[in-house]
């Protein structure tokens, strides 16, 4: 047990998919993963393990923003020996040279938050993916033949506010879409050696206030989700 997670030490893989919602984690466990456990479910941040292709894989919950992911995957990474963290999850677009139903591979994360400042001592205002993730992402969607974009994001404190401009750090990296966690996670995975990627679907576009349906979404996740469980096969 650490202090979040209630799964058993050995309980959990190496290598963690992890979407924002507990019911996407439990998607993914109901429809992709056989000989299933549930091995976390406290505050209903749910942690499943199973076998994806025979592989052993873990699927669990960030929850919102940078404080619940830099919990989880702290714990998972210090406490649960994880390898590698692979965040899935949605942005808003910036640009509408962004599509609803595209999907990012993360290069680098920009954020104005202290996080990494403050817990690791990292300076930085743009972390990168950490270790070999990111390289997978972008070949297993080449063997699946599913186009990817490459790109830097913003990653925000922000959902709700009053100046509609795009922020200027988003603007200084180069950044078309917007989400709330990623920095956060390659932050730990810098200070500890650790291996982390975050694939995005764009679920938003901000400009034109266009958004994927509630029954649009399903599909447009589930190929990310297949999207992470292969390349967490390699
Ligand atoms: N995740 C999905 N859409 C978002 C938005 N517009 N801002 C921040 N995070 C998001």
């Amino acid at each position: 047990m650490s202090v979040h997670i209630s799964a058993k030490k050995g309980e959990i893989a190496k290598t963690v998919l992890m979407p924002g919602d507990p019911l996407r984690a439990q998607y993914i466990a109901d429809n992709y993963l056989t000989d299933v456990t549930m091995v976390s479910k406290t505050r209903n941040i749910y942690y499943f393990t199973g076998k994806f292709k025979g592989k052993e894989i873990s699927v669990g919950a960030s929850g919102m923003g940078f404080p619940s992911i830099g919990i989880y995957s702290y714990e998972l990474f210090t406490e649960y020996d994880v390898d590698t963290i692979i965040r899935i999850g949605t942005c808003g677009a910036y640009t509408t040279d962004l599509q609803l139903f595209d999907i990012l591979n993360v290069d680098k994360a920009a954020s104005e938050s202290t996080y990494a400042k403050f817990a690791w001592g990292i300076e930085d205002e743009a972390i990168a993916n950490q270790g070999n993730a990111f390289d997978k992402i972008n070949e297993t969607a080449k063997e699946l033949n599913l186009a990817t974009k490459a790109v830097n994001i913003h990653s925000s404190d922000i959902f709700y506010r009053k100046d509609p401009a795009v922020p200027a750090i988003a603007q200084k990296y180069n950044c078309p879409a917007v989400e709330m966690e990623a920095f956060a996670l390659f932050a730990n995975a810098q200070y500890l050696g650790k291996n982390a990627a975050t694939i995005l679907t764009v679920s938003d576009i901000i400009p034109t206030r266009e958004f994927i349906s509630a029954d649009q979404r399903e599909q447009a996740l589930r190929t990310m989700m297949e999207l992470s469980l292969e390349t967490a096969l390699k």
